[in-house]
């Protein structure tokens, strides 16, 4: 045998050597929960594929999310769904529209909490892409710019109910710069956004446009969102986004990307979020309902894997029960 011996267990055998080492800490603050918020009163419709979370008229919407900040979550990020949809998305920009309702509501009841709204029009579109849908030469290809004018309109809508950040998640070229500017113009140089930089054309969004209503009626994403083979490009992504003025971007998913995180983090000058998405939260559901695996070690590892490949923050269903597991063990 070799001397001296490594013996790397040493540090191993106590829990407290173990928490004093331990390089990769979560801590509810860096937790953003997506909620779904919906027309009605004393609304509470589960979504089937994604067990534990609901689409929430606004008053339910205040309690979970005042639940979620007494846990120490660091945010919320809200998806409408709205009453009716047309073909321009228009109840994502209307101040009456569902989600600047929502906003006004939460910074009346919870003024400490901090609201990000998720701007896009896959929700409020009839036809579900996240743009406005050309007509003649351009039939059914998603317009850009065009577009952008309609997320800046939204983005200032959020702003001026009372929305701490935005976070644009249409993957349209230019749409920070499109934001920024019309928030600068309406004196909102004080709300920052949050990209959805490398957003990825993923199969495990399917959760989501259940409860969110917004598969796409006809055709896919792959003409806007990334490429998963494509890590390369993520950089090009997250530098034109930074240099158009976004204070954070996201990688979306983030557990087939942990690769893609890794070398965001590494490279990207403003702090990174990665988004725990629907697919992967349903997966962990459906196993544990079965009695397969454990849900609380597998949440808290997935979740620190996450961190560990350089998040800042995570996005993520599991939140709130997140922080009730660290709460338990601090
Ligand atoms: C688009 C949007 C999507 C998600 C967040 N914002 C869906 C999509 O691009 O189809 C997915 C989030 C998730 O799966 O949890 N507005």
């Amino acid at each position: 045998m070799p001397f001296p011996l490594h013996r790397m267990r040493r540090l191993r055998s106590h829990p407290w050597a173990r928490e004093m080492v331990r390089e990769t800490r979560l801590h509810p603050s860096m937790l953003i929960e997506p909620f779904f918020v919906r027309e009605g009163e004393r609304k509470r419709d589960p979504i089937g594929s994604m067990p534990g979370v609901f689409q929430l008229s606004i008053e339910n919407l205040v309690k979970e999310c005042a639940a979620a900040r007494d846990l120490g979550v660091g945010a919320a990020i809200l998806f409408g769904i709205p009453a009716a949809k047309d073909a321009h998305g228009s109840e994502g920009y209307s101040e009456r529209g569902i989600v600047p309702r929502a906003i006004r509501a939460l910074k009346k009841e919870i003024p400490d909490l901090f609201v990000i709204a998720d701007v896009c029009l896959c929700e409020y579109t009839d036809h579900g892409h996240c743009g406005l849908v050309g007509t003649d030469a351009a039939k059914g290809s998603v317009l850009n710019d065009p577009t952008l004018e309609l997320l800046a309109k939204e983005s200032v809508a959020y702003a001026e109910a009372g929305a701490d950040m935005v976070a644009p998640s249409a993957m349209m070229d230019g749409q920070v710069m499109a934001i920024r500017e019309a928030l600068d113009r309406r004196g909102f140089e004080a709300v920052p956004i949050l990209s959805y930089a490398a957003k990825y054309a993923s199969g495990f969004y399917g959760p989501f446009r259940e409860a969110a209503q917004s598969a796409p009626r006809f055709g896919d994403r792959r003409a806007y969102q990334m490429d998963p083979a494509n890590a390369r490009e993520a950089l090009r992504e997250v530098e034109l986004d930074v240099e158009e003025g976004a204070d954070m971007v996201m990688v979306k998913p983030a557990l087939s990307y942990l690769d893609v995180l890794r070398r965001v983090a590494e490279r990207s000058p403003v702090p990174v979020a990665a988004y725990n998405v629907s697919g992967e939260y349903s997966m962990v559901k459906a196993a544990a309902e079965k009695g397969w695996i454990d849900e609380e070690r597998i949440t808290m590892e997935i979740l620190t894997s996450i961190r560990r490949a350089g998040a800042d923050v995570i996005l993520t269903y599991h939140a709130r029960e997140a922080a009730r597991y660290l709460s338990r063990h601090a």
